[in-house]
């Protein structure tokens, strides 16, 4: 068997693996064998591209290719070290962030691999036979894949600038704001069809400066694109980036001739494309408007102002409370992760269960900072999957349970997002928790969540609030639930 044969058959062996992957991450129970599909995947793929490109390498240069052999070598083993070292140090809520700068990677690795493909067409010779020669497709590669490439690069570096906070989530208002986008597809599609056809005659730079042109267009769009989305609808983005930086790869590899790279890259973006579907579903918004990066276009995000009197409770009270419940729901969000206060919830879901006490979980879709990221953390803290429903199948209860426990979530139960139709966060289905009889939030204080809108829920009457650190507060329910056991028992 050739290397190239086997290059090809490790390659097919590696795309069933992530499609595998991709099967078992779709579920929490299968999550960690997709994982490791997934890893085997990318290893059996490096090891056979590293051995290809070796002995492509040595077969072109001969004994000249090992320098382009270090070279790789020295990239890759940068790559693992960076890789990491910053999956080491990366905490659970920053990694959105560090997904979508992982996505501008992609982005401009797809911009760079399309002119380094301009400039291998600039050394040789164009074909003549032909107006629709492999030339011309070719050259339409190029300019498609450097156009997703930078629109994925720059959209990326916004995306992680607003998830960090380092620039304002609020969204960027440019009048006539669709016309520019659309502009810019049409400029696009124009130089695109200048450069297919003026890529014959290379010699006089115009196919350079076209394309040059056209990299600035896209850049110029990726980053308008994302800016003009306001900050609650950054998750529907951060998984259109996913996709985006999917097709930009596979874009790569029609450019690269690596079947696996167009392969991988379809199977990511048409994933991603899927979950962004799902998510645009679960926040009520429209698939094309996110595609267009228009969603944003009316959020107007305020800091709301207080909208009346609210209560407070004690930690003491609440378990007073939850010891005289019947039925409990827990609503977690960002906060519970900012504190980690998943291992004490999981620990107060034990003694109220063991008290006789209903307990289960609502998770919103969007709950968080990254899809699954409350599941993640409950599955962490060995919470029972079968307690940990989903929004649509805990809503209908909520009307019937006592007490409502919202752990450090704020805009997934602002009823403002049924009842206030000039709300930024209108449309968006939430927990409907201030049915319930009682409802215990828990934050630090009344500053709003991620989207900037106050939330009419703290100032409910059946609300109260209970202040502090998440983790804090339900160990001191913990505490408090066990100290009356303790009494009683000796009792
Ligand atoms: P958020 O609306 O972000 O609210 C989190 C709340 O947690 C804040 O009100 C904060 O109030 C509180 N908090 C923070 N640290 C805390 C601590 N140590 N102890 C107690 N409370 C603490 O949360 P959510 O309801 O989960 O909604 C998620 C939001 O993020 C949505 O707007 C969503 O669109 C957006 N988003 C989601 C994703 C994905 S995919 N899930 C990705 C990007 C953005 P205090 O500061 O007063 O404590």
């Amino acid at each position: 068997m050739t290397v190239s044969a086997m290059a090809t058959a490790a390659y097919i062996v590696a795309a069933l693996l992530f499609i595998l992957s991709l099967a078992g991450l779709s579920r929490h129970e299968s999550a960690r064998q997709g994982w490791v599909y997934g890893v085997t995947g990318m290893g059996v793929a490096l090891a056979a591209t590293i051995v290809h490109v070796i002995k492509d390498g040595h077969d072109q240069a001969g004994d000249n290719s090992t320098l382009g052999i270090v070279l790789m070598f020295v990239a890759v083993l940068a790559g693992v070290v960076i890789g990491l070292w910053r999956a080491r140090i990366v905490r659970m809520t920053g990694m959105p962030e560090l997904i979508a700068l992982l996505h501008s990677f992609v982005g401009l690795a797809a911009v760079l691999i399309g002119w380094v493909g301009h400039r291998e067409g600039l050394l040789a010779r164009a074909p003549t036979e032909s107006p629709l020669s492999l030339w011309h497709i070719h050259n339409a590669e190029i300019a498609i894949g450097i156009f997703i490439g930078a629109v994925t690069f720059t959209g990326s570096i916004v995306a992680n600038l607003k998830l960090s906070a380092r620039i304002k989530g609020a969204p960027l208002m440019l009048p006539g704001k669709n016309l520019i986008n659309v502009g810019a597809l049409v400029a696009f599609a124009a130089l695109t069809v200048v450069y297919i056809v003026v890529s014959h005659d290379r010699t006089d730079g115009t196919g350079t400066l076209v394309l040059g042109l056209l990299t600035l267009v896209a850049l110029a769009l990726g980053w308008h694109l994302v800016a003009s989305i306001g900050g609650g609808d950054m998750p529907v983005v951060v998984s259109m980036l996913n996709s985006y930086s999917g097709w930009a790869a596979a874009a790569s590899g029609f450019l690269l001739d690596n079947d696996l790279l167009i392969v991988t890259g379809a199977l990511v973006g048409s994933s991603g494309a899927y979950l962004s579907y799902i998510m645009c579903k679960a926040m009520n918004r429209s698939f094309i408007s996110v595609i267009a990066g228009g969603f944003g276009i009316e959020a107007t995000a305020t800091d709301g102002g207080e909208q009346g009197e609210h209560r407070e409770i004690s930690a003491e009270e609440t378990a007073e409370l939850l010891a005289s419940a019947s039925s409990v729901v827990i609503t977690p969000g960002y906060g519970m992760a900012v504190a980690q206060a998943q291992y004490p919830v999981a620990e107060l879901t034990r003694l109220l269960r063991e008290r006789g006490v209903e307990v289960r979980f609502g998770v919103h879709p969007v709950a968080g900072r990254l899809p699954g990221h409350m599941n993640v953390l409950l599955a962490e803290a060995k919470v029972p999957y079968d307690i940990v429903l989903e929004m649509d199948e805990i809503n209908d209860d909520l009307a019937g349970t006592d007490v409502v426990l919202v752990i450090g979530a704020n805009d997934t139960v602002n009823p403002a997002a049924t009842e206030d139709p000039a709300s930024p966060i209108a449309g968006m289905p939430v927990l409907r928790v201030w049915e319930a009889k009682n409802v215990v939030v828990f934050k630090r204080s009344m500053a709003t969540g991620y989207a900037g809108v106050q939330n009419p829920l703290f100032f409910r009457e059946n609300s109260q609030m209970l202040f502090g650190d998440a983790k804090t507060r339900v160990d001191d329910i913990v505490g408090a639930l066990s100290a009356a056991r303790t009494v009683r028992a000796a009792a």
